[in-house]
């Protein structure tokens, strides 16, 4: 969803910087840069040879590095509760599997979505959005997942639509109806498709901009999950797919056949899969956090990617069931030190790849003229800075909108 903020009408530059554009294959390092914004679009970036006369307004950035805006684009911002109580018990043993399956899981947050009024889900969700605007986020993805009913589902896309009235952050929502089965469905999971296909995915279709499903054991079955999509793109959406988070079930291979934007997790997933991904342009996008957080020890095939040329974003997967993290930073080094990612990856899986998979690389993602001036600049000059601390946000300021 793009927000309607007014935006200033003047000119902006952002003198003496080391830009990294991302507009090549690489960061596209640019020292000594300059970045002109008007009314809130870039009208130029590159060195300052080339840059227009002095702009209105003039911020000299004193060497320091400026990447776009980042990009969070694989997000569970909205929900009810927390799961600290099922993280002690699996450290006592149990499975997210197990937990799942004995009504836990996503379902205990269900209750706790569908108990919280769309108010309290704005404002538990501020401190997380909050926490990622804090290091450099200027979009982020939030999927809706939790209400599991028609009206719970539209309470959860309305309070994160509300979030980019909140705060200068641009939100882009995705429907995720098929997550999980609500117990008033236990025992007939197609009778749910057919809520989420005939009820659910027009009601949400004026609000979301993608649809996404959960392909898996404890989710739902390939041939389910091609009811979403197909419904999905009947009602002019873009499709996401949770796949081979678990096991190996070419949900991925689905998705990319149905032209899907990303496959999301991918740790199960074959070359197989991965080929059908580069064929239809379907990003990768990687959840270290949740890879982490999981004790999961199968990387995701990322040399099979590499081969084939598959786009990879890196994203947080923010959810308090496998993913409790709120730092986008964290995650370039997650990428890095767990999945082998290199410091290229790593920033583009942040900026120029995820802006692809949300479906927005005509408009964020690199500094090229054009797009939104989304800028984050940061107190470092190397960019392996931001992917080698942990724990550290070196973030001078960020810029949205060209504000
Ligand atoms: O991306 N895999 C499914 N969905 C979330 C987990 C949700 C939950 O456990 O609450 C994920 O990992
Ligand atoms: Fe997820």
């Amino acid at each position: 969803m793009t927000q309607s903020r007014d935006v200033v009408q003047m000119e902006h530059s952002w003198i003496n910087a080391r830009l990294a554009t991302m507009t090549d294959a690489g960061l596209g390092l640019i020292d000594g840069g300059v970045v002109t914004a008007r009314d809130g679009r870039i009208v130029y970036a590159g060195p300052a040879n080339g840059a227009p006369a002095a702009a209105a307004a003039i911020t000299d950035c004193g060497g320091r590095l400026i990447t776009p805006g980042l990009i969070d684009c694989h997000t569970h911002l909205v929900h009810g509760g927390n799961r600290a109580n099922e993280w002690a018990m699996r450290l006592e043993g149990a499975s997210y599997e197990d937990i799942a399956r004995a009504g836990g899981g996503i379902v205990s947050t269900m209750r706790a979505t569908r108990a919280a009024s769309e108010t309290e889900l704005v404002d538990s969700a501020l401190p997380r959005l909050d926490a990622l605007i804090a290091e450099g986020v200027t979009t982020i993805e939030i999927k809706s997942g939790y209400g599991l009913s028609t009206e719970d589902e539209l309470k959860m896309l309305r309070a994160a639509r509300t979030l980019s009235e909140r705060r200068s952050v641009r939100v882009e929502l995705t429907f995720l109806g098929a997550h999980a089965l609500p117990p008033e469905y236990r025992h007939d999971s197609d009778a749910y498709i057919d809520l989420v296909v005939g009820e659910m995915i027009p009601a949400a279709a004026p609000l979301a901009t993608a649809v996404d499903a959960f392909c898996e054991g404890i989710g739902f079955s390939p041939a389910q999950c091609s009811r979403v999509i197909e419904a999905a793109q009947t009602h002019g959406l873009a499709v996401k797919l949770h796949a081979e988070q678990l096991s190996a079930l070419h949900g991925s291979a689905l998705a990319a056949r149905h032209g899907a934007l990303s496959a999301d997790h991918l740790e199960y997933a074959t070359e197989d899969d991965v080929c059908a991904m580069a064929a239809a342009g379907t990003v990768a996008v990687l959840l270290p956090g949740a890879y982490y957080f999981m004790r999961e020890t199968k990387l995701p095939p990322i040399a099979a990617m590499r081969r084939h040329g598959v786009k990879i974003a890196l994203a947080t997967d923010n959810n308090p069931g496998t993913s409790p993290t709120t730092s986008l930073l964290l995650m370039l080094n997650m990428g890095a030190t767990l999945f082998g990612l290199t410091v290229v990856e790593a920033l583009r899986g942040v900026t120029v790849n995820a802006a692809a998979a949300l479906g927005l690389g005509d408009e964020i993602g690199t500094l090229d003229v054009g797009k939104a001036c989304d800028l984050a600049i940061w107190d470092v000059i190397d960019p392996a800075e931001l992917v080698y601390r942990i724990g550290f946000n070196p973030l001078h300021q960020r810029i949205k909108d060209g504000q």
